[in-house]
């Protein structure tokens, strides 16, 4: 692997639970800490100990149950938070207490009701007091992106000076931008006195909607640690997605030289546990591993598919565990897909015959949402009766046919009980291909 390593530290089960609706109690927690271990995040950031009872006990079970990363336990810059965390993370292999209190005049003046020098100093001492219970203390200025950024720099080196091991600095309300996200954090790369015995971790929130490239701007200007969550939840519009933020340093390497050790292909199993647990669904239309990110319904679209998926696809479905691509039958889809539905539901058709089912299919389509099976095989009995029928005989030497040609799962070519979608797996190479030949070939997106 090429590049330098980027440190994922996962905020789900803290930060993301912090989004209403969100929350986890102890048992969730553990099965969605499992899975982040699968998943290969570097640090998991278990809850806040002193929030309640609850989030004690989850990082607690946490620390026991998954013992290969990082476990963090957050704690505001007081002596009791931080023993509260520390007894929190006991048990656990690798602990680091992750400190934080806001820097910003807005939140010093208006929030803490503390000057300057008192935070400076409430900075210090705590992370020294941290250090004193683990050896890996993380600090967060809360608000670092509206603060003074002289004074974060002071801020940065007393707690340096004090043990911090990892600088995070979040953009705690969504608010700055990449170009300025990145000088920050490139300043702060050359101006904090011993910043080269840290690492630099970016944190952003998606107010926004700029969470994820901030943290790029961050990486790409000196960061090494991203904090993030699956499926970007998190406090108002969320934290940074973690998927996103992954699969962008994958598929663009060519512009980002960093890696990460998540296993991609966990991405979508992650994201439907984490789905299923706080039973937030997910957009439809989330980057990644939201359910249209691998559909096609367009008729260009899907004939650009079926001849090659780069044509509209630059990562595949199951490079992030999305089981495969969907065509979806609506009315922008053309003759290419339908005809491909047909085969697959056994009638073949040729040209002026598919033109005819085609043409009943857009008036159809034209009327109803999503054109189902039921709707399609109605169509093609009312216009033709079985007279298309593909004989059965024909079907099975095709798909042994398919087999042999070394189709992954060929039983996908006629999937039962989905209705509206259907998988394009090894569709390419069938005999909707060979019609295709005969077609003049721009009608055959529409
Ligand atoms: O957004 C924020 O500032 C935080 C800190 C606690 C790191 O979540
Ligand atoms: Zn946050």
């Amino acid at each position: 692997m090429e590049g330098q390593r980027i440190t994922v530290f996962d905020t789900t089960l803290r930060d993301g639970e912090q989004s209403p609706g969100c929350s986890m109690n102890v048992h969730e927690k553990v099965r969605l800490g499992r899975q982040l271990d699968r998943l290969g995040v570097d640090v998991i950031e278990a809850g806040f100990p002193i929030a309640s009872d609850g989030d004690f006990a989850a990082v607690q079970a946490i620390a026991a149950a998954v013992p290969r990363p990082i476990i963090a336990g957050l704690a505001r810059a007081s002596r009791h938070d931080i023993e509260r965390a520390a007894k929190a993370l006991e048990f656990a292999i690798r602990p680091r207490i992750h400190v934080f209190l806001a820097t910003s005049d807005i939140h010093l003046q208006h929030k803490l009701r503390i000057s300057r020098q008192q935070c400076l100093e409430q900075a210090a001492n705590s992370v020294r007091l941290a250090r004193t219970l683990c050896d890996d203390v993380e600090f967060s200025p809360e608000d670092a992106t509206r603060t003074d950024p002289e004074f974060l720099f002071q801020v940065l080196a007393a707690v340096i000076e004090a043990g911090a091991t990892t600088l995070n600095i979040p953009d705690t309300v969504g608010y700055t931008v990449p170009a300025e996200f990145g000088d920050l954090i490139r300043n702060i790369r050359e101006r904090v006195p011993g910043i080269e015995k840290t690492t630099i971790s970016a944190h952003c929130h998606n107010d926004l909607g700029l969470a994820v490239a901030n943290s790029l701007a961050a990486i790409a200007n000196g960061a090494r640690q991203v904090e993030c969550t699956i499926n970007g939840i998190g406090e108002r519009a969320g934290n940074a997605s973690l998927e996103e933020i992954v699969m962008a340093l994958r598929v663009r390497a060519d512009k980002y030289a960093y890696y990460t050790a998540i296993a991609t292909e966990q991405l979508y199993p992650t994201s439907q546990m984490l789905e299923e647990i706080t039973e937030i669904p997910v957009q439809p239309n989330k980057a990644i591993i939201g359910r249209n990110a691998f559909a096609h319904e367009a008729g260009i679209h899907q004939d650009g598919m079926l001849k090659n998926r780069l044509t509209y696809e630059i990562m595949t479905p199951q490079s992030v565990g999305v089981p495969d691509s969907k065509l979806v039958l609506g009315k922008h889809s053309g003759r290419h897909a339908l005809s491909l539905r047909c085969e697959q539901l056994g009638y073949r058709f040729e040209r002026r015959d598919l033109d005819e089912v085609y043409r009943r299919f857009v008036v159809l389509a034209d009327e109803i949402k999503h054109v189902h099976d039921h709707h399609l095989l109605e169509l093609i009995r009312e216009a033709y009766g079985e007279t298309h029928r593909i004989p059965p005989g024909r079907v099975a030497a095709e798909l042994a046919e398919a087999v042999a040609a070394g189709a992954e799962e060929p039983r996908r070519m006629f999937p039962g009980g989905v209705p509206a979608e259907f998988s394009a797996v090894n569709l390419s190479s069938g005999a909707a291909a060979e019609h295709h030949s005969e077609q003049e070939d721009y009608l055959w997106g529409v």
